[in-house]
């Protein structure tokens, strides 16, 4: 039996360059899908998880996103003088128990693999969970829950996967893998963001992964890939054949919240899937038509 997935790294120090002027003064994680912002669903997919130590590797102007998972004092004892007790729940009932929640900057933007090598010390040896918020997953099970069940019957090292057209293999971590059909697919190579022509296939990672945590090992040699930056890719490809590794189908949709066409589909699904706010979103939809 594998040890459990304790500890989860939020990799969240990215600029947002794609969404300027709105994350000119906001972290591109704050921005707000439906009601709530993208890092707190990020959160409660970890929490839901029962995930119970969260690491943010974060950086400079990045404040707004610690004082939300912070008690809001000032606007506690407003919304309780006011009576508020619903607003109360939706500031307070999220918030993660004191303690459980860390903090450490990644000084330089050097790649995705030196913001996980920044969290090496509260992670330790022990396997660990990475959910990227850009990523968002619309599924009955959370995702990286799913990946967590799926760790403990194989162990080692599972990545969350989903076919994507041959064109964008050059925007991901791609598998070479003998069964790329198959629910949960063996890995045997790892490419980060390889030309269509030279894909080994075109079953991509997503923002959600399970890793041992002797990939520190690799990343701690700080060994740049891919557009000069270190990456995460390279270092996971230097465990398989040492360490199982697979990368599970998950169910569910995912939303490229990165992008802005992605983060307007997440809106709209996001919406629908609501009880409350369906059948206005329907009804604004048909307007569009
Ligand atoms: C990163 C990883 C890539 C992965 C992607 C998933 O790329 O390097 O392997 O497929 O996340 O979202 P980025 O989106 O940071 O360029």
């Amino acid at each position: 039996m594998p040890a459990p997935v304790r500890k989860a790294v939020f990799p969240v120090a990215g600029l947002g360059t794609r969404f300027l002027p709105a994350t000119k003064a906001i972290p591109k994680e704050m921005l707000t899908l439906v009601d709530k912002p993208l890092i707190q669903y990020a959160f409660e997919e970890a929490a839901a998880a029962g995930i119970e130590e969260f690491i943010f590797v974060t950086g400079r102007g990045k404040q707004a996103m610690e004082d939300h998972f912070d008690l809001a004092f000032e606007l506690k004892a407003t919304l309780e003088a006011r009576g508020k007790t619903a607003e109360l729940g939706q500031i307070l009932d999220f918030l993660p128990d004191p303690g459980s929640i860390k903090y450490v900057r990644q000084t330089a933007a050097l790649g995705l693999g030196h913001a996980i090598w920044c969290a090496r010390d509260m992670i330790g040896d022990e396997p660990f969970a990475i959910i990227s918020p850009d990523d968002l997953v619309l599924s009955e099970t959370p995702c990286i829950k799913q990946l967590i069940d799926a760790h403990a019957e194989t162990g080692g090292n599972v990545v969350a996967v989903e076919d994507v057209p041959r064109e964008q293999t050059n925007r991901y971590g791609i598998l070479d893998t003998p069964n790329a059909a198959d629910r949960l697919a063996r890995i045997d190579g790892l490419v980060e963001k390889p030309d269509p022509k030279d894909a080994p296939s075109t079953l991509s990672i997503i923002g959600r992964y399970v890793l041992d945590g002797e990939v520190f090992e690799h990343l701690a040699r700080h060994e740049k890939g891919a557009g000069g930056e270190i990456q995460l890719t390279d270092a996971m490809a230097k465990l398989i054949g040492h360490q199982p590794f697979h990368g599970l189908r998950f169910e569910g949709e995912r939303f490229d919240c990165g992008t802005k066409t992605g983060w307007l589909a997440a809106n709209i699904a996001y919406s629908l899937a609501r009880p409350d706010l369906a059948e206005a979103t329907r009804e604004t939809l048909a307007r569009f038509r």
